[in-house]
């Protein structure tokens, strides 16, 4: 098997690494963003094309007001630290998610950090950021409808390509592979259109304790993934031959 092109992760655990160790959980958001950015940068040094990180999901609002500022603040810090720095390295930065609920400076800087790399060429490294995979496919629904009621689209003309192009994600691939960190197996509303033949990898490490190793196993792991997409894998799709031919007409034969 080929190497992914896109890998998407859900980075889980940061408030059990904190509350494992007695402090308050932003601290385990903080160490969280270490680990973002030695995966980054291992992500760049293994060729990757598409790095997703799960930043802060559409749900996340109804947690308590102090940690839903301290994230917010922690994605700041990094677009105003870091993005330089990404800027050098080539790494193209795109975001996903609802970006016209969020505040007013936090939008300007996510329109910031695209523009500035948006001719870079080696990774793509996408935030999902206020996303919510329903909320994204409620948002492409509504536009795809808007489209049909003013005569520009007809209904029949909606086509999976077609939602997909609408989608936050239009012309980013599908993710590859998806990592979950911390021992949870679930998607939780996480790129669920985009999802659909990806391979997942779970690992029982919080966040802030995933390192670029368990990263490149992950790689190792997929390597020896056999993905169908629904058919068979290429080595086992039986060849037409005459010799098979032959084999079928007696047993039509038989049948008559
Ligand atoms: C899950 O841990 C993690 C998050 C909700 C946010 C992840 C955010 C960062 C790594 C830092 C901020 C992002 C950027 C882009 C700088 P959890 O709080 O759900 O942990 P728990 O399940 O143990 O409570």
């Amino acid at each position: 098997m080929s190497d992914p092109r896109h890998i998407a992760i859900i980075m889980d655990g940061n408030g059990r690494w904190a509350e494992a160790r007695g402090l308050p959980r932003v601290a385990g958001h903080k160490a969280g963003v270490e680990t973002l950015r030695d995966i980054v940068r291992a992500a760049g040094d293994s060729g990757l094309d598409f790095l997703t990180l799960f930043a802060f999901s559409s749900e996340n609002w109804s947690r308590p007001q102090s940690e839903v500022s301290e994230l917010l603040g922690l994605l700041k810090l990094f677009i105003r630290r870091d993005l330089h720095k990404l800027h050098k390295s080539n790494v193209r930065v795109r975001i996903i998610g609802a970006r016209a609920d969020l505040a007013a400076d936090i939008r300007a800087l996510l329109y910031e950090a695209e523009a500035l790399t948006a001719a870079n060429t080696s990774l793509t490294l996408v935030i999902a950021f206020n996303y919510g995979a329903r909320d994204e496919l409620t948002r492409a629904m509504q536009a795809l409808a808007q489209q049909v009621a003013s005569g520009t689209l007809l209904p029949e003309a909606i086509t999976p390509e077609r939602i997909g192009a609408q989608l936050d994600t239009a012309d980013i691939p599908d993710p590859d592979l998806i990592i979950r960190t911390s021992g949870e197996m679930r998607l939780s509303n996480f790129l669920l259109w985009q999802a659909a033949y990806s391979e997942f990898y779970f690992v029982s490490d919080y966040w802030p304790d995933f390192k670029p190793v368990q990263f490149f196993s992950a790689i190792e792991e997929y390597r020896k993934r056999v993905r169908r997409f629904g058919g068979l894998p290429e080595e086992n799709i039986p060849e037409f031959s005459d010799k098979a031919e032959a084999d079928i007409v007696p047993l039509r034969h038989s049948a008559g």
